[in-house]
């Protein structure tokens, strides 16, 4: 039962209507665990707030009575940010019913929506027009604007557009105290002192909630090739990124990385994936090339870079698709893994970031120590590799206890991070710190930009009721 005081519920409700406020313990289920099950919460209630003015006006009223708030998407983050503690005191505050798309101007290519509409709804939106809305990544069918700009989400195209901060030109937010922030701006260029946005895109939630954005659309495509390549070892991946850019500048839209046991897993998790070679390799990348022009000669380019590439020896086998069903399975093998490893057992998660120089040293280096202290760990690492950002991640060892697996979290998270750090990296690229990294970064942070960071909390969320425990 929920440890608010009646009459608070009752403002809440008034505000809200039925459809906004869940207190059903069964109906607010779905709100307080992630979908791995690694965390879990209680809450007083569920606030579905369906207007910017609804926001306002919950938020005013948890202030003054002094309840934490916990802003929620589409609850796909990977660190626990979404979930509130286990107080039962926190009252989650779900974007889900603010999907509205308020504008869409083709002459300024901009799009502007509010938080809960879902990632691929946003996408189709900027099809209808002819257009592109590049933010792309696994979860895409079930993540929401909100969740993407409180994460600075990245994904599979950040290496030709960018993250969610670049892709992002003006915000609307609900302040701690209720006001709310009119920052829908449409501007490329605006010098006006600092830029607010920023703040609030990648604070996970804890300087405000954000309700609607303005967000920038590109050409749509009308050309696109891609390649799923074998190689030999990761040196052989950097040396082909360097060659491919050379080669197809800003036509390269994607290149992501996989190791053999990544693509182990999602051979024997997902239905329909299959091994596109007859011979087993120990990594692979998926190139994409894409162009506005229909002819753009994309598969010149490609066969003509892995063709040189062969010869060199970089490359030791490569299969391009040649029809839509052919990409849609190539990129079925790569978007799979994240599901595919939920079937092993608890995952360890990672989404740090090296120099790209850095990443072969990092691997060979940090593989060696796991499985010096813990012999038969699965190293399942992928990912954005022309971001330098790796999600190596980590299964137990066959026949290995759910349990002692745990138990040994602290000591491989120590491993890795203590690795990235060497090479001068971030221990979140991507996902954020939301509880998983929160103590890991006042270990691993600059102490000065911690301090900055805790300055501006403290300015913005005095009574710090904006996702409390996330973070800082
Ligand atoms: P939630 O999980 O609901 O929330 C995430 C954080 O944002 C929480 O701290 C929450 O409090 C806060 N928040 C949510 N909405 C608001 C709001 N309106 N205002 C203020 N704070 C808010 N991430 C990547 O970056 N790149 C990837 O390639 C990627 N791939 C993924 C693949 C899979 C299969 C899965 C399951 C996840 C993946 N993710 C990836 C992680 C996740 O999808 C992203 O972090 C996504 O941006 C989260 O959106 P969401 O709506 O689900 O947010
Ligand atoms: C991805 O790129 O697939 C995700 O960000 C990583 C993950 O699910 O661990
Ligand atoms: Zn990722």
């Amino acid at each position: 039962m929920s440890g608010l005081s009646a009459a608070l519920v009752q403002a809440l409700h008034a505000v809200v209507g039925d459809a906004g406020l869940i207190r059903d313990a069964e109906r607010m289920q779905t709100y307080l665990s992630d979908w791995r099950n690694a965390y879990r919460g209680c809450a007083a209630l569920v606030l579905r707030p369906a207007s910017t003015e609804e926001v306002a006006a919950v938020v005013r009223l948890c202030a003054e009575a002094g309840v934490a708030l916990v802003p929620q998407g589409g609850n796909t983050g990977l660190c626990g940010g979404s979930i509130p503690d286990d107080s039962g005191e926190q009252v989650v505050l779900s974007l889900t019913r603010m999907t509205a798309i308020r504008e869409v101007d083709t002459g300024n290519e901009t799009i502007t929506v509010e938080a809960g509409v879902i990632l691929q709804r946003l996408q189709e939106a900027a099809a209808e027009v002819g257009r592109l809305f590049p933010l792309s990544l696994g979860a895409e069918g079930s993540c929401t604007v909100g969740g993407n700009l409180a994460t600075n989400a990245g994904g599979t195209a950040v290496l030709r557009y960018g993250n969610m901060r670049e892709l992002t030109l003006g915000l609307e937010v609900v302040l701690p105290d209720g006001r709310i922030w009119h920052g829908l701006r449409g501007l490329r260029k605006d010098n006006t002192g600092y830029d607010l946005k920023q703040l609030f895109i990648g604070a996970e939630g804890t300087l405000g909630i954000i309700t609607a954005a303005v967000l920038k659309l590109y050409p749509a495509p009308r050309s696109c090739n891609t390649a799923w390549v074998a190689l030999a070892d990761v040196a052989a991946a950097i040396s082909l990124i360097g060659r491919m850019r050379q080669l197809c500048g800003d036509r390269l839209t994607g290149f992501e990385l996989m190791s053999r046991q990544s693509l182990d897993f999602v051979v024997r998790h997902v239905p329909g994936c299959n091994d596109p070679f007859a011979q087993v390799h120990p990594w692979y990348v998926l190139i994409e090339l894409s162009d506005t022009q229909v002819d753009a000669g994309l598969d010149a380019l490609l066969e003509s870079g892995l063709g040189e590439a062969f010869e060199e020896g970089l490359v030791v086998d490569a299969v391009i698709a040649s029809s839509e069903a052919q990409v849609a399975a190539l990129w079925a093998l790569r978007e799979g893994i994240s599901e595919a490893q939920n079937h092993e057992g608890p995952s360890l998660k990672h989404d740090i970031s090296v120099p790209v120089s850095c990443i072969p040293a990092f691997i060979e280096t940090t593989d060696q120590a796991l499985l010096a202290y813990l012999p038969g760990v699965r190293i399942v690492a992928y990912g954005h590799v022309g971001d330098g950002n790796l999600h190596y991640n980590l299964s137990k060892p066959p026949g290995y206890a759910d349990a002692d697996f745990k138990d040994q979290q602290a000591a491989l998270m120590q491993i890795i991070y203590d690795a990235t750090a060497r090479c001068a990296g971030s221990i979140s690229a991507e996902h954020g710190l939301g509880q998983a990294k929160r103590e890991a970064a006042e270990h691993y942070k600059d102490p000065l930009e911690r301090e900055l960071m805790r300055t501006i909390k403290q300015a913005l969320d005095p009574q710090g009721l904006m996702n409390p425990g996330k973070v800082l």
